[in-house]
């Protein structure tokens, strides 16, 4: 028998502390929260995705009446990123959320799995990391790859 420990890097740097390129996108994820649809859990959540040819694509949640047919944030900005522009790799994305009070959550919003497994495909198809920037009212968590916040994940089958 072995053990294997999987362990996922996180930087946790103040707003300031960020590349310009970063806080950018952080920015555009803040301002995607108040174009989420969310009347159902009321918790809006933001998401911006640069592009290596220079575009910002960003998305917010967008919930249904019949609850599972809504979409997250994260989804609709890289399913959305990737129609508008198939030859374009992901370079980072960032990932802010306003909860029901309204107010930018105090800690960062991770991506649901389904996001973290539909995000790895554009990393996977990007053929480098692409960073997250998961952003919180006081700092922002960066890891370096999607594929570092799905450890183990389901990347091929025959
Ligand atoms: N949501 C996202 O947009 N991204 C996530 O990573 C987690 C959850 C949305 C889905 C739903 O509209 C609301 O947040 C509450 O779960």
């Amino acid at each position: 028998m072995k053990n294997l420990d999987i362990t996922t890097p996180v930087k946790v740097l103040d707003y300031d502390e960020l590349p310009a390129a970063d806080r950018h996108i952080v920015e555009l994820a803040r301002k995607a929260t108040f174009r989420s649809y969310s009347p159902y859990s009321r918790f809006r959540v933001g998401a911006a995705i640069r592009l290596d040819n220079g575009e910002v694509i960003e998305g917010a949640n967008q919930e249904n009446i019949a609850y599972p047919s809504g979409t997250c944030a994260e989804r609709s900005a890289c399913y959305y990123a990737h129609a508008r522009y198939p030859e374009a790799k992901f370079e980072s994305i960032a990932i802010a959320a306003r909860g029901t009070d309204g107010e930018f959550t105090p800690g960062p919003t991770a991506p649901c799995g389904a996001c973290r497994q539909a995000l790895l495909e554009y990393e996977t198809l990007a053929g480098h990391d692409v960073k997250v920037l998961l952003a919180g009212r006081d700092n922002v968590y960066v890891l370096p790859s999607v594929k570092s916040l799905l450890p183990l994940a389901f990347t091929e089958f025959h």
